[in-house]
């Protein structure tokens, strides 16, 4: 089974598939699509120590010369040196405005190999293949590509919409599990956000083995969120209002990452808490929506922080001084009710505090 969902933009139209066992055949389909003689390859570390034999495979089989480079694994490698390297490798091989980059991988890969298709020659076609659950159901899809600068996270970038993305599941099965819940946390804010029957869908994350979770149902939940995450776009391409709905429990999650100088805490597991502490303070603003929604998957995460390490005026004080705020207020993507996201400015240090205990009551 294979799902495919047509993403509308004003840089271009494209379609993300979402499948099983699909790469092979895709790979071909889309080489040939092309004229020249070259692909180019940007390939996460892990992906490719798993995967080598498929991945070579299937670009040996479109008949044309292939340039593949590695991309270190992990958020190192989002930065303007190892982005210059992607660079270097394009042009120093020969790319032409018409010449493909499949970069595939995770959010890091796709975010500094699209920043790197972005720029070189001022664009050339870029194909994501996402290879992790957050990947797919969220970082590929939507055109924001970039790198972290010194004074924070995703400072420097380009909208840039892919080619062609392809979700093949099969690469999930080399994920590691916190991986998985990872990404879990992006899917559970789709269903906050937008689709409410997604918590129930949720649910094969909590399958005790991972390979048990039924191919057609994991494709049919990641469509769904990527469907529900092309829409947004569609609606709001360069993020001037709605888009920011994406971000529910981000506000705090940033914060929480930057408290713990993204070291011990992932991001899923911060948004995950962040999520938390916005139900907490969507209710304090007349909402009534039972968290039980999200804690039952909480056995799911891992925590390597207790809360006696965090400070709830720093953690505050990190969130006032964001770099990508507007207001001198801190703004909250929070929730009338499920499925009904609002923007609201919160000014009282107090509030933010509580919703900030309740939500760390869980480490
Ligand atoms: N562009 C966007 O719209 C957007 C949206 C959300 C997040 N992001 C970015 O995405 C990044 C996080 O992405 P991520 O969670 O995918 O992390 P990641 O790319 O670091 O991948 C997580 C880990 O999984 C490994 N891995 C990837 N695929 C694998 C596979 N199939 N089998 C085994 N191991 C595999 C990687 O080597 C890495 O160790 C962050 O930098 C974040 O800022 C971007």
């Amino acid at each position: 089974m294979s799902k495919s969902i047509e993403v509308k933009t004003s840089q271009k139209n494209y379609t993300v598939l979402v499948g099983s066992d699909i790469f092979e055949d895709q790979i071909k389909e889309v080489a040939d699509s092309f004229n020249g003689d070259n692909l180019f390859v940007l390939v996460d570390e892990n992906v490719e120590k798993y995967h080598s034999d498929l991945i070579n495979k299937s670009f040996e089989e479109t008949g044309k010369n292939f340039f593949l480079m590695t991309v270190p694994e992990g958020e190192k490698s989002k930065s303007v040196s190892f982005w210059n390297t992607c660079i270097e490798f394009l042009l120093e091989n020969g790319v032409r405005r018409n010449t493909p980059v499949f970069v595939i991988g995770g959010g890091v890969t796709g975010d500094v190999g699209g920043f790197a298709a972005a720029s070189a020659l001022r664009g050339v076609p870029l194909i994501h293949v996402p290879t992790t659950v957050l990947a797919m159901v969220d970082s590929s899809i939507g055109g924001k590509t970039g790198v972290n600068h010194s004074t924070g996270k995703n400072l420097i970038g380009a909208f840039y919409q892919p080619y062609k993305v392809i979700a093949d599941i099969s690469f999930l099965n080399t994920l590691p599990r916190d991986e998985w819940t990872n990404g879990l946390s992006e899917i559970l804010k789709y269903g906050a956000i937008e689709q409410v029957d997604i918590f129930d869908k949720a649910e094969i994350f909590l399958q005790h083995k991972i390979e048990e979770i039924s191919k057609d149902k994991l494709i049919d939940l990641i469509t769904d969120c990527i469907q529900i995450k092309a829409d947004i776009v569609e609606k709001d391409e360069f993020e001037g209002n709605i888009r920011a709905y994406l971000n529910f429990g981000h506000t705090f999650a940033h914060a929480l990452e930057k408290e713990c100088s993204y070291q011990s805490i992932s991001h899923g597991e911060a948004v995950y808490l962040g999520m938390l502490a916005a139900i907490e303070l969507s209710n304090h603003f007349g909402a009534k929506l039972n968290p039980d929604k999200l804690l039952k998957f909480r056995s799911l995460y891992h925590y390597r922080v207790s809360k006696e390490e965090l400070s709830l005026e720093d953690l505050t004080d990190h969130m006032k001084f964001d770099k990508k705020r507007t207001s001198q207020y801190i703004r909250f993507v929070l929730l009338d009710e499920w499925q009904s996201p609002i923007l609201k400015e919160v000014r009282s240090d107090d509030v933010i505090h509580q919703a900030w205990k309740v939500a760390l009551d869980e480490l």
